[in-house]
């Protein structure tokens, strides 16, 4: 079926979407990504990409080829033969799911719906979402889902930053609603797909994505509070888990940071704790995990009042090197080198950010622009102390330790490296004299 099938829309074209449309549009697709955010579409009417990974030429050439074309207006839907839905699955203010997006999403395209069309959810949301909320919602159009329409679920693992992965290179897991579906889907997907995984229905599709994020989310939980633990007995947990790792089966590496952000990972476990309860079920780890994430901001303040013998950071100037969720992207959303920065003004510090992807971002209301550190010397009284958050390519790290008295280094980005601040590293001990790590506390 998948080849005779010509035209593709995408319904929200942010991270996911827009790559995918690109992908399929590659692929010989007629593809018409649908947004309500006038932004995004000008741009994209001028040939220009938003999206970090895309560079400009991409959006221009599917264009000009008129593979791709974008718009608001609901009503192309028609026109589609597959509709793939990538609309943000966000939080409410209570930590529950909401699904307005998907809703909002969901009701243009049940207005539209013909015969024949597949339609295809990607938002990562919790299990029973496909079955019980998507087809329910489609059918009032009065059509049947397995008969009429079909109706699948594939979880998106697009990695922004992620130049070894390309998107159409990442194993593509798909699902259907019903037999039928799922191979309307499968065969679809295959002609864009290098590797198409089909499992057995959209639950377990929609459960695979949260198990992939909650299993980063616990690990790197765990490995900041064996961080925490290390730095309590001296300990250098970067030696360790490298030594660890040279164990060449059952054991992953991950490695501190100042906590797990971005729109996913401390987002969707949350997904599956709150469908757990529904069932009367609960998650321990995800709890556990979630207390760890949230109190490491506040850890590595802590450490930083230690360095500084000081019981407040009233007045202490501190540069936060790196504001995006990880390294190497532009995306600052749940970013836990924001929640340091509340953290530290909390304490009265006075922060400054650097960051050469982030050019601007909210803090707590307050706009913050990035300083520009590259290759303008610091003046010694400028910073008391500069906190390496996200260990982007390219920072100006040589700078930062022979111009900043004290660097934290969450991220073991100065390893080898020699200057004159007094460096601490998270979960690195306690530095002797000299600064070398690894020596059990005294008194
Ligand atoms: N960003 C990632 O790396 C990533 C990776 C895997 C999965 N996901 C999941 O994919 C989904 C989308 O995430 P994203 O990062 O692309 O979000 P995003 O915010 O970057 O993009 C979503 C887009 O949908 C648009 N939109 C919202 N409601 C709409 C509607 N009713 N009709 C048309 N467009 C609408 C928004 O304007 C926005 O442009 C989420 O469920 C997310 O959890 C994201």
């Amino acid at each position: 079926m998948g080849n005779r099938l010509k035209k593709v829309a995408v319904v929200g074209l942010g991270y996911v979407g827009l790559p995918l449309a690109l992908a399929f549009s590659k692929q010989g697709y007629k593809v018409t990504g649908i947004d309500l955010d006038e932004r995004k579409l000008q741009l994209l009417k001028e040939g220009r990409s938003y999206i970090q990974d895309i560079p400009d030429q991409q959006v221009k050439e599917s264009a000009q080829r008129r593979q791709f074309s974008a718009t608001r207006e609901m009503h192309r839907l028609r026109e589609a033969d597959v509709i793939i839905i990538c609309v943000p699955t966000p939080l409410n203010g209570d930590d529950e799911p909401d699904l307005t997006y998907l809703m909002q999403a969901a009701a243009s395209i049940r207005d539209h719906l013909r015969r024949g069309q597949i339609i295809v959810l990607e938002s990562s949301t919790y299990p029973g979402t496909t079955r019980e909320v998507l087809k329910p919602l489609l059918e009032q159009s009065g059509l049947s889902v397995g008969t009429d329409v079909f109706l699948g679920y594939s979880p998106e693992r697009v990695d922004p930053g992620n130049r070894h992965y390309p998107l159409e290179v990442i194993p593509k897991v798909v699902s259907g609603i019903t037999d039928k579906c799922a191979r309307a889907v499968e065969d679809v997907y295959k002609t864009v797909f290098q590797t198409v995984v089909r499992i057995s229905s959209t639950d377990a599709a929609e459960m695979t994505k949260l198990l992939e994020n909650t299993y980063r989310f616990v690990n790197i939980s765990f490995i900041n509070e064996i961080a925490q633990l290390c730095n309590s007995m001296g300990i250098d947990v970067w030696e360790v888990i490298e030594a660890a790792r040279s164990k060449p089966f059952g054991f992953s590496a991950f490695f501190p940071s100042p906590g797990a952000g971005g729109h996913c990972i401390p987002v969707d476990p949350l997904y599956l704790q709150w469908r757990a309860k529904q069932f009367g079920a609960t998650s321990s780890f995800i709890a556990a995990s979630r207390e760890i994430n949230h109190r490491m901001p506040r850890y590595i303040v802590e450490r930083i009042k230690e360095a500084l013998s000081r019981e407040s950071l009233s007045g202490v100037k501190i540069l936060v090197v790196g504001v995006a969720f990880k390294p190497n992207i532009d995306d600052t959303r749940e970013s836990s080198a924001i929640q340091l920065i509340e953290c530290l003004q909390q304490d009265g510090a006075a922060v400054s950010y650097y960051d050469p992807y982030v050019h601007e971002v909210r803090v707590q209301g307050k706009l913050l622009t990035s300083v520009h550190i590259s290759g303008n010397p610091v003046s010694q009284s400028e910073y008391d102390c500069a906190i390496i958050a996200v260990n982007h390519e390219g920072l100006p790290l040589q700078q930062l330790i022979d111009q900043i008295p004290l660097v934290y280094d969450t991220r073991n980005a100065l390893k080898g490296m020699q200057g004159t601040a007094k460096v601490i590293r998270l979960g690195g001990g306690t530095p002797d004299s000299e600064g070398n790590a690894g020596i059990p506390l005294r008194d």
